[in-house]
């Protein structure tokens, strides 16, 4: 699987960490949108590289990283195609998988620790989508992109 992940200056070491964790993964392949340094950025321009990759195809999933987790997810939902989830443990990293098929993992590094983070990524990884219902909801998710959408 092609994993597209960036970050702020605030996610900056976290992503780095993250990358490291991610060899450990057989078939998973990092592509490395940014940001390169501690040097302070905009996070929504880190959002829409990693949310282009996926929502052009060239990456399956993304990663995003940032201090909250929130602007960067904020600024990669505002992509056409993309569902992007900020979580804080385990529970919420599942579910955003099987109910609403996210694709791409939010969070942030000053909120959870490296561990947790990692915990996350792993359950993003490992959890496929439900299905059922839940694929219902997320048409009609689609349909309100559609809707503002020209
Ligand atoms: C940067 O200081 C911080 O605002 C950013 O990383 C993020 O938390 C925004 O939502």
């Amino acid at each position: 699987m092609k994993l597209a992940i960036g970050c702020d200056h605030a996610g900056y070491e976290l992503k780095n960490e993250i990358i490291q964790y991610l060899k450990n993964f057989d078939g998973v392949e990092v592509e490395d949108h940014g940001t390169y340094s501690g040097d302070s950025v905009d996070y929504p321009d880190l959002a829409l590289k990693v949310a282009e990759a996926v929502a052009f195809g060239d990456a399956e999933r993304g990663i995003v990283i940032c201090g909250t987790g929130i602007g960067i997810s904020i600024a990669a939902n505002k992509v056409p195609g993309i569902r992007a989830a900020n979580c804080h443990d385990q529970y919420t990293a599942q579910m955003c998988r099987e109910h609403n098929n996210a694709n791409i993992l939010a969070f942030g590094s000053r909120v959870i620790t490296a561990q947790t983070a990692k915990e996350l990524v792993k359950t993003f990884l490992e959890t496929d989508f439900a299905g059922g219902r839940h694929q219902r909801r997320v048409d009609k998710i689609t349909g309100i992109e559609q809707k503002y959408s020209k």
